[in-house]
């Protein structure tokens, strides 16, 4: 992969179409490493390129509709490179669009978009970059439909944004699945164990994937794919017969049997966009693998431990180079768009041709053949 390929505008030779002299940047929905990247990136390079003034809108639109925001300097930029989460907070249950507000004791949802478009009109912004995953996009998008200014940089450590190979946090997430997995599996190796190993990822496979692949998963189970529990039993034994001490199953969080439905651990209160929580799935398949095989199985759920962190190189690259990218496109006069990674070079997609809902992993995936020439299963019901 080559980061630095298809960057399209050179800052020194731009013909600026629209004077911009300030601009906003938030970040929205769960965090992930590489935010604070993407911030240092965004206000470096509006400053440094441009002279422009940079204001951090606190905890997503949240901040937006409160008229909570603060200048953003060098300064407050310095050395957060390599720090996870967000300078600027986050949350993932302010959708502005259906705000929640309590009213005597009740948890009610309102349209606040007024709200925040009236405190961008009297911030004198002249843009607004939105970090965030398909909940932050589509209200950014909302917001662009009525003439707001932005420009969008997606990150999850999903990968399930509509539009864009690449999300600014998956690397980081596989990373640290990666290495739970190479834990896991010398301690599973010891006893004999089966060990599941249950990672997010919500409705999209590409983090029980990308982590199965690098983590030498036997059995990879992604919501894509209902799975059949006799092939998981089948493979375990197989296993088993043949010497092997352990196996090691990737489960995402989504996956589920074909003739089951999805484990949710709880419902997110506030949270409009996804309000049920997935979760648990590990449990259940352990459960099933050791009373049907008899080998001792045990789950371990990764969940937030793939949120921390630092973001590994690659979220660092990616996430400079996204916030280079939106500022420089939005100097060209491009709004209404979000910038992306696909097909080896950065691009811009214009929020309006932006699919809705997720990303999912294509049944044809190169990962999918790779892992199966290596032996893996998907134990995909027929
Ligand atoms: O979308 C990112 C993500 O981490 C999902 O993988 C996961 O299902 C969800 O957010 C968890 O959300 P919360 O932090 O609200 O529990």
């Amino acid at each position: 992969m080559d980061f630095f390929q298809g960057f399209v505008y050179d800052p020194h030779h731009l013909k600026m179409k629209k004077k911009i002299k300030k601009i906003a940047i938030l970040t929205g929905g769960g965090d992930c490493p590489g935010l604070n990247a993407v911030i240092g990136s965004v206000t470096r390079s509006a400053i440094n390129d441009y002279g422009w003034e940079v204001w951090g809108i606190e905890d997503g639109f949240a901040g937006l509709v409160e008229g909570h925001m603060h200048p953003l300097t060098i300064d407050h930029v310095s050395g957060i490179f390599s720090q996870g989460g967000t300078i600027l907070g986050t949350t993932n249950k302010a959708n502005p669009f259906l705000y929640p507000v309590q009213k005597n004791g009740k948890l009610e949802f309102r349209d606040a978009s007024h709200r925040a478009l009236r405190l961008f009109k009297e911030g004198e912004f002249d843009a607004l970059v939105c970090v965030g995953g398909d909940g932050t996009i589509s209200y950014a998008k909302r917001f662009a439909k009525e003439g707001l200014p932005v420009v969008a940089i997606p990150k999850t450590i999903d990968n399930d944004v509509p539009g864009t190979e690449r999300t600014v946090g998956f690397y980081s997430a596989v990373h640290t699945a990666t290495e739970a997995i190479d834990k896991l599996r010398t301690t599973a190796a010891s006893h004999h164990r089966v060990m599941v190993v249950e990672v997010m990822g919500r409705n999209a496979g590409w983090l029980a994937l990308a982590s199965g692949l690098a983590g030498g998963g036997h059995v990879i189970l992604i919501p894509e794919m209902p799975f059949d529990l006799k092939k998981i039993y089948e493979k375990v034994l197989q296993r088993s017969s043949k010497g092997a001490r352990f196996t090691i199953i990737i489960a995402g969080e989504g996956s589920h049997p074909a003739d089951g439905k999805k484990v949710f651990q709880r419902k997110a209160v506030g949270d409009v966009s996804h309000p049920e929580r997935l979760g648990g799935i590990s449990y259940w398949l352990a459960e099933n693998i050791e009373k049907n095989t008899g080998i001792e199985s045990r789950a371990v759920v990764l969940g937030h431990v793939l949120r921390g962190g630092s973001p590994v190189y690659q979220d660092r690259i990616l996430a400079t180079c996204f916030g280079c990218e939106a500022t420089h496109r939005l100097a060209m006069g491009e709004k209404g768009m979000m910038v992306g990674w696909g097909k080896g070079e950065h691009i811009s997609i214009p929020l309006k041709k932006l699919a809705g809902g997720v990303r999912h992993v294509p049944k044809n995936h190169q990962w999918i053949d790779v892992l199966r020439s290596m032996g893996a299963i998907f134990a995909e019901a027929e």
